[in-house]
């Protein structure tokens, strides 16, 4: 196996939330990240101008966008390949189903689900090219697992990516690519902004733990299911949550 410091990552959706802690985190502790979304922001242009993070302009879920990030981030990546592939980009949206308009729905479908179907198809197929292993990691939701008001189309986008995580970890585990996903609670990011604040003190009252999740409650869980140590956890679930579902 290739060492740490010589590996690069794949991480979607890197501008912003989640997707932006993930890559500098990744990159203080040696990897190397590309990352691509619809705008960029001086967080994101700051970690570039490390030489350590590339980053293409582009849509998840729009095939020809992918397939041109992924070439891009291949060609960028070397001869090592890329070693792990961290589906974070999302979208969201709220309303009661009754009334939520369709072309909202599969605008979520297209971008959380679709969207990772198709970078793990290309993870995939270059991992297996390599023979070297790999990881891919689905960032989902505990509303994948556990359902919510006002959200189903991306409930159902999320637990669509925990069948993907589940059928793919068969499909190519043999090959020691192991696929999981994390599936955080309510964290204090963008998506979450428009939480409005009695819903917020509700969600910290039902969590044992008391507080929402932290970028940086997510990013060592990602950081040890890309490692050597997670070689043989895949298929799985990983919900991180301050036990608000338990
Ligand atoms: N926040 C929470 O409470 C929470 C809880 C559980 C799970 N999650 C999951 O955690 C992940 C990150 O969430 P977050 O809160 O960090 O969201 P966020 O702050 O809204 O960031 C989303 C990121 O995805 C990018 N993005 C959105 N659509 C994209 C597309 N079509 N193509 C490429 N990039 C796209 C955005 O950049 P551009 O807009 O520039 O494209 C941005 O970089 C998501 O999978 C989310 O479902 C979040």
């Amino acid at each position: 196996m290739s060492s740490i410091d010589s590996r690069a990552i794949i991480v979607t959706g890197g501008s912003r939330g989640l997707g932006l802690g993930l890559t500098a985190d990744l990159v203080a502790n040696g990897y190397r990240v590309a990352t691509c979304s619809r705008n960029s922001t001086p967080e994101l242009e700051g970690l570039v101008a490390t030489g350590k993070v590339f980053w293409k302009e582009g849509a998840v879920g729009e095939a020809r966008d992918d397939d041109a990030f992924f070439s891009a981030a291949e060609a960028w990546a070397g001869p090592n390949g890329i070693w792990g592939l961290v589906n974070n980009a999302a979208v969201s949206g709220e309303g009661i189903l009754a009334t939520f308009p369709n072309v909202d729905s599969e605008y979520i479908i297209q971008t959380n689900l679709v969207g990772a179907l198709y970078m793990a198809r290309l993870a995939a197929g270059h991992m297996l090219r390599r023979t070297t292993g790999g990881r891919i990691i689905n960032i989902s939701s505990i509303i994948g697992l556990r359902g919510h008001t006002g959200l189903a189309a991306y409930s159902a986008s999320k637990a669509g990516l925990d069948g993907m995580t589940r059928a793919l970890a068969r499909e190519i585990g043999r090959r020691q690519i192991t696929v999981n996903s994390i599936n955080p609670g309510y964290l204090d990011t963008s998506v979450s902004a428009s939480v409005q604040e009695a819903q917020r003190r509700q969600i910290v009252n039902r969590t044992p733990l008391g507080r929402l999740g932290r970028v940086d409650d997510i990013s060592p869980v990602v950081r040890f299911l890309l490692s050597d140590d997670a070689r043989f956890i895949t298929g799985q679930c990983v919900v991180v949550d301050g036990g608000v579902s338990c």
